[in-house]
């Protein structure tokens, strides 16, 4: 039986341990950690994303406001919305929900952001931080995910990690990190040759690509950890039978949708030692270092630690 990595109790676990942190934030400063979110335009996923993140931050005690400009907004007008982001004392993250409309300058928007409040970690600078393993605000996902990996004492250090996917978000940070815990990490792409056999060689298989259940058994080493960081929604009943158990399908026939990984769930079920659900697996932990990258900033910004390096 292959071991489900439960993101949700993961998840738990560093809300609890946020919370006696805000008090002494609160309590060292007369003020709570401070997150604004500037979500731009109507995306439907981007808005549920946005809801939960400030929905975490009100239940963990942190001051959150949702800046909404509309999609038609451009560069220059998102750029003033961040200078005056950046100028607000009481703000310690800003956090700029992507994808942007693609009129946006989204390298410029990014570069924008203070790097000491940059929460996401994609500031070039704390990028370099990243790269250089000093001290600085790590990427949500990907931290998130080495989080599981530590407190599920899945053995990291001379490990095989193959890291399916190159985003500036997850696969590059991703295998940085692994890195950094010692891992031998390979990179994959859309141009990788013979995906399936280099994906077989990984101990830690990470598939950040965005495309539902195209990870196979043919993928997957026998017993290997699966890390699904994939979230897509399967609206075709064709697909919906490819991917899912038969006993699945009376709730995609009431939903019409259901939510699905990169990993084919079955397979990684059925061929690993132990693996992310989805729903349920890294999800919720990306929320979760989210509140806490805002923590470690607000420390940082009131002279409480100076956790991040930055001051
Ligand atoms: N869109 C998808 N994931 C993320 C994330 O981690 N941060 C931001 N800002 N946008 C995202």
């Amino acid at each position: 039986m292959s071991q489900i990595l439960d993101g949700n109790r993961v998840r738990d676990q560093i809300k609890a341990e946020a919370r006696p942190q805000v008090e002494r934030i609160i309590a060292h400063a007369g003020r709570a950690p401070g997150l604004a979110v500037v979500l731009v335009g109507h995306d439907p996923a981007s808005e549920i994303y946005v809801r939960s993140k400030t929905k975490t931050a009100d239940d963990l005690g942190i001051y959150s406001e949702t800046i909404t400009p509309p999609a038609a907004i451009d560069t220059a007008g998102l750029l003033a919305i961040i200078a005056s982001l950046n100028a607000r004392p009481e703000i310690d993250g800003i956090l700029v929900q992507l994808p942007l409309p693609a009129h946006i300058d989204s390298q410029k928007i990014l570069l924008a952001v203070a790097p000491e409040k940059d929460v996401d970690g994609f500031h070039p600078l704390n990028v370099g931080l990243l790269s250089t393993g000093r001290p600085g605000p790590r990427p949500c996902t990907p931290a998130g995910i080495i989080q599981l990996l530590r407190r599920y004492e899945i053995p990291m250090a001379g490990a095989n990690a193959v890291v399916i996917g190159r985003s500036d978000i997850v696969g590059k940070p991703m295998a940085m990190l692994l890195l950094h815990e010692n891992a031998t990490v390979t990179v994959c792409h859309s141009r990788t040759r013979n995906l399936p056999a280099v994906c077989r060689e990984a101990d830690i298989l990470v598939a950040a690509i965005g495309r539902p259940a195209m990870i196979t058994a043919e993928y997957i080493r026998p017993g290997a950890v699966v890390i699904d960081v994939g979230q897509s929604r399967v609206t075709s009943r064709t697909e919906a039978e490819r991917i899912f158990d038969p006993s699945r399908l009376p709730d995609f026939d009431l939903k019409g949708s259901l939510l699905v990984g990169d990993v084919h769930p079955g397979d990684m079920a059925r061929v690993s030692s132990a693996y992310t659900p989805v729903p349920g697996g890294v999800g919720p932990l990306t929320i979760a270092m989210l509140m806490r990258n805002t923590i470690e900033s607000a420390e940082s910004r009131t002279g409480l630690y100076s956790n991040s390096g930055l001051c």
